[in-house]
């Protein structure tokens, strides 16, 4: 099976959770690292904005960004047209985020979430697939 195209990014207060999710991911996906790389400081729009542009392009199937919160780099990445961002914190809202929403990116607070919690949401996030149907017509009105 081919494996999906996943842009991961993160701020400085992210990084140590996107480092260990790549780990995580590594057999499991095809992944794009667009940064940051190592724990300065950096302004995490920039970030999110990048992971943004390569989903909202299709270069990049799906996007995760983590930064403290999980809520600066949700809030940016929905400034692109063509993206549906969701932070979760727990399976179930990563679940409907993917079934009800066909959420494209998904977005982690570090600061918030510990590892193990992390990769469950993932995992659901995911294999989660869109349910279309009645969502599809309500997803197209958010494109409108
Ligand atoms: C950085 O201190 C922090 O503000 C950022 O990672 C994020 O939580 C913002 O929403």
């Amino acid at each position: 099976m081919e494996k999906i195209k996943l842009a991961i990014g993160s701020d400085h207060a992210g990084f140590r959770l996107k480092e260990h999710l790549k780990t995580y991911l590594e057999n499991k996906t095809s992944l794009t690292d667009i940064g940051c790389f190592d724990e300065n400081s950096v302004n995490y729009p920039e970030i999110a904005k990048k992971v943004a542009k390569k989903v909202a392009s299709g270069e990049c199937e799906k996007g995760i960004i983590i930064c403290g919160s999980g809520l600066g780099v949700c809030i940016t990445a929905n400034k692109t047209k063509g993206i549906r961002a969701v932070t979760c914190s727990e399976p179930i809202s990563a679940k409907l985020s993917r079934s009800h929403n066909d959420a494209n990116i998904l977005t982690l607070g570090e600061r918030l979430i510990g590892q193990k919690m992390a990769e469950e949401i993932v995992d659901i996030w995911l294999s989660t697939p869109f349910e279309g149907g009645r969502h599809q017509t309500r997803v197209d009105m958010i494109e409108e």
